[in-house]
């Protein structure tokens, strides 16, 4: 019997995605197929690169279409990341599908390196992605880029980013001249953030990722009303106080009304080199535990390692230089955790997509 274009549908009406939990259809997932007789050529596109539930999810595709009938079934995949569109509120940024700012409430946790890591691994996955440096402060991602210090950006033309890594990268200090004292202001960080944001030429990004400065800065405040966040990644580190600090980091957000994609457990733990013991110098698991209390996503955690420390001081992020080494293992693991949220909240976004 040959099989139709409704059959087909229906059959993906009843198929759910493993990871995002609706049907394939709903989710705008199902492209169209190619019927020949009984054979089916199908058209699915997924929501990031290295989707973790592509394998379940053809399986689940095949054993509905064989159900409805299908004698062999071909499954073509393409990968389009789906834009966060926001409330309205904000100015999009054109060609920028899904803004990520990775924040905490203190300094020294490890935001920059995780931002950084993040970056470098989306990318390598096949992504699109930008980095903004957005720490008046200490813009560190300069040197964990291993740009020359003092390096600028403007030209006559504008302000560009820097590829490295296959990450485009844009820095408060690419707006200083070399050796100028860093002396910043409320508004001044308002428009250089709007300056960083709106007048780059970013061409196309999946992912455009934001080092924020810690606390409820005038950055993190002014990036909110800037631009529409799809979400937020919280770093902390294991100790106690961890909880109180992330707790207000997600706070912030919430206020500002930006979804937190969850909490990140930085320093979680460390190996010794001699003996391979694991020592847990900060505690372990408080992140953990303060993302099941505030009702969050736990991201994932990351160890203690020199090779991290020397490979932001060297330029040489660890993703891109020791992918083997766990910290990389687990900065790609967090990067896809980060993608899938950022799918998940982009696809279910109202009103594209009636709540069920
Ligand atoms: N997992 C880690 N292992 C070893 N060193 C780390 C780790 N994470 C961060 N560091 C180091 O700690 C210091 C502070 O990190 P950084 O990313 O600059 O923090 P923040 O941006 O939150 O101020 C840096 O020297 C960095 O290389
Ligand atoms: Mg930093």
């Amino acid at each position: 019997m040959a099989l139709t274009d409704e059959a087909v549908r229906d059959a993906l009406r009843t198929v759910r995605d493993p990871q995002l939990g609706r049907d394939l259809v709903a989710l705008r997932m199902y492209d169209g197929a190619v019927i020949d007789g009984d054979a089916v050529t199908l058209h699915l596109t997924l929501p990031m690169h290295g989707y973790p539930a592509r394998e379940e999810l053809e399986q689940r595709v095949q054993t509905a279409l064989t159900g409805a009938g299908a004698s062999s079934v071909v499954i073509e995949v393409r990968v389009d990341v789906p834009a966060w569109q926001g409330s309205g509120e904000q100015a999009a940024i054109g060609g920028v599908k899904n803004i990520i700012a990775v924040a905490s409430n203190k300094g020294g946790v490890g935001k920059s390196t995780i931002a950084t890591n993040l970056a470098v691994a989306l990318a390598e996955s096949g992504a699109a992605v930008g980095l903004v440096d957005a720490d008046a402060t200490g813009p560190n991602l300069p040197t964990m880029f291993g740009l020359p210090n003092g390096f600028q950006a403007q030209s006559e033309r504008g302000l560009h980013p820097v590829e490295r890594f296959g990450v485009k990268v844009i820095s408060l200090g690419f707006l200083l001249p070399p050796g100028a004292p860093v002396v910043w202001r409320g508004p001044m960080i308002g428009s250089a953030i709007r300056q960083l944001l709106h007048d780059v030429e970013w061409g196309e990004i999946d992912y455009l990722l934001i080092d924020l400065p810690p606390g409820t800065s005038d950055a993190s405040m002014s990036m909110a009303q800037e631009a529409p966040i799809a979400g937020a990644v919280v770093v902390s580190t294991p100790q106690q106080v961890a909880l109180e600090d992330a707790s207000k980091a997600v706070t912030m957000f919430e206020k500002l009304d930006v979804p937190v994609f969850g909490i990140v457990e930085n320093m979680s733990y460390f190996i010794t080199p001699d003996t391979g013991q694991r020592v847990e110098i900060f505690g372990h698991g408080g992140a953990r535990d303060a993302a099941d209390d505030l009702e969050i996503d736990f991201l994932g955690e990351v160890p203690l390692a020199t090779e991290v420390r020397a490979g932001g001081d060297d330029g040489q992020p660890i993703v891109a230089f020791d992918a083997e080494n766990p910290a990389a293992e687990a900065f790609v693991g967090i990067a896809e955790r980060v993608a899938v949220k950022a799918a998940a909240s982009a696809l279910m976004q109202a009103p594209t997509i009636p709540v069920l």
